[in-house]
């Protein structure tokens, strides 16, 4: 490994979602989201992407694990102390919008909800942890996805202002760092948790995957405007989903191939909020999908708006790889991070065949540096596995320990080639519901919630082997690995 030190104050620390594990879903006020309306296990997003699915709740067919999730809802002191125990200098939580605002149109917000999140505010503070939020983590309000049609509808534009306002007023004094959309790219694929969009409500015509990007970056540089006028020290991040991408071979066919992939899936959405505007291959991407540049109600004063309030600096989650190939050339398919492909022969995956790839990180912060040159924040990684209580309680997580490792070893290489960046949060660092299966099973935490598929389990928390490892690493700010 290279020998470089991370940069003193590098933010070590760890996240979550609070549809993932706050549970307490019709506490003091709270509304239902549409993580509410997601069933629990494998088959999840399959349901939600068949025809007939309109959000429902169907309890006698389904289990809904995120209504109770992890109850960190009442357990957040608990859970916070053991956050401060492994010395996290940050913590990466969401609102739930629907605590604020139950459903969303409402213009006055939930008290109750709010002074939740002063207090979960509060217990960070208090052991000097920095508060990392982002305002929407893939749970619009149930209500605006039923009744106004999700992201595609430019009235969740004023809902997400006025919710966005309140946030910010209310914890801007305290909270440094915020982000808008959790992996908005994301709709690429999977458009139901970043846009409210399901077949029965147009997800499969992708002019309102495209106006629904529009519309949230719009909702995004507004919210950009409302925290720099009101506290300018704020930063604001976007937050995208970031999959490395190589060409399965040399083919220069599959070289292009690959490049476009890159633009429309890694850089899109990271283009409009950082640069400020729609990016050249715009009219091509469109044209692939069907669409034209007129197809998308653009005005422009958005377009200003746009260009005026881009974020300060870009976060990412990174898992995983992909490999594109056009030719024809491979029929070994993976599964993945919402999206599955070609298989990398140079790459192992986890249970869930998610193709793990420490270098691929390395490339990515490279990359988005080259083209960004602005700070940049790994705020999701880590491995989904299946642990195993041994009969002394203990917790012997090696597999996640050098899954962590390889992947800081990556970042320390791309500090060596000199990219800037801001910190590093590994995801679910408790264990919590999974977004993409509904399962307690799929553990990505240093902690451990004795919590099963089913509901089962005492809820208790405790530390497993890599509790103590990355204790050890911040400690040392990752001098020793
Ligand atoms: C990211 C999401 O895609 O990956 C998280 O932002 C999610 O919400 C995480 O939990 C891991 O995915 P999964 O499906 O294993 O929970």
């Amino acid at each position: 490994m290279t020998d470089i030190k991370f940069p003193k104050g590098f933010l070590w620390g760890g996240a979550t979602a609070a549809n993932q594990l706050e549970g307490g879903y019709q506490e003091d006020g709270r509304g239902l989201s549409i993580a509410d309306a997601l069933p629990g296990g494998p088959e999840r997003f399959k349901i939600a992407s068949s025809p007939d699915f309109n959000w429902e709740i169907d309890s006698d067919k389904y289990t809904y694990p995120n209504h109770v999730a992890i109850d960190h809802y009442h357990h957040y002191q608990e859970d916070i102390a053991l956050f401060a125990e492994m010395g996290f200098k940050v913590y990466r939580f969401s609102i739930a919008w629907s605590r604020i605002f139950p459903n969303g149109d409402e213009t006055k917000p939930n008290e109750a909800g709010l002074r939740f999140y002063d207090h979960l505010i509060d217990e960070c503070l208090k052991y000097n942890i920095e508060p990392l939020i982002t305002i929407s983590h893939y749970e619009m309000p149930l209500n605006l996805a039923k009744n106004y049609g999700g992201w595609k509808n430019k009235q969740l534009i004023v809902f997400f202002e006025r919710f966005a306002k309140t946030v910010i007023e209310r914890y801007g004094k305290r909270v440094k760092y915020f982000l808008t959309f959790n992996e908005i790219n994301s709709a690429a694929h999977f458009p139901v948790m970043s846009q409210g969009l399901v077949p029965n409500n147009g997800a499969n015509d992708q002019k309102n995957v495209f106006q629904a990007w529009h519309n949230q970056f719009v909702a995004s540089a507004k919210a950009v405007k409302i925290a720099h006028e009101f506290n300018p020290n704020i930063q604001m991040g976007c937050m995208i989903l970031y999959a490395t991408s190589y060409s399965y071979n040399a083919n220069p066919v599959n070289q292009l191939a690959n490049l476009q992939h890159n633009q429309d899936f890694n850089f899109f959405c990271a283009d409009v909020q950082v640069r400020g505007k729609y990016p050249s291959y715009t009219h091509r991407y469109l044209a692939e999908n069907g669409l034209t540049e007129a197809d998308l109600d653009r005005t422009p004063e958005e377009l200003d708006l746009l260009k005026q309030y881009h974020v300060d600096f870009i976060s990412f989650s990174y898992y995983m790889s992909s490999v594109t190939e056009t030719t024809g050339e491979s029929d070994e398919t993976v599964a993945g991070n919402l999206m599955g492909g070609v298989k990398n022969p140079y790459l192992q995956a986890s249970d869930w065949g998610w193709q793990i790839d420490p270098t691929g990180l390395q490339i990515a912060l490279n990359e988005l540096y080259d083209r960004y040159q602005v700070p940049l924040f790994i705020v999701e990684n880590g491995l989904g596995a299946k642990d195993v209580v041994e009969a002394d309680g203990s917790i012997q997580d090696d597999y996640r320990i050098d899954y962590l490792r390889s992947h800081i070893e990556a970042i320390a290489g791309a500090i060596n080639d000199g990219v800037d960046v801001m910190g590093y949060t590994p995801w679910g660092c408790i264990d919590l519901v999974s977004a993409s299966t509904g399962q307690m099973s799929k553990r990505y935490g240093f902690i451990y919630v004795d919590l099963d598929d089913e509901g089962h389990g005492s809820m208790a928390r405790s530390r497993k082997q890599s509790f103590y490892w990355y204790q050890k690493v911040i400690k040392n700010n990752g001098t020793d690995l």
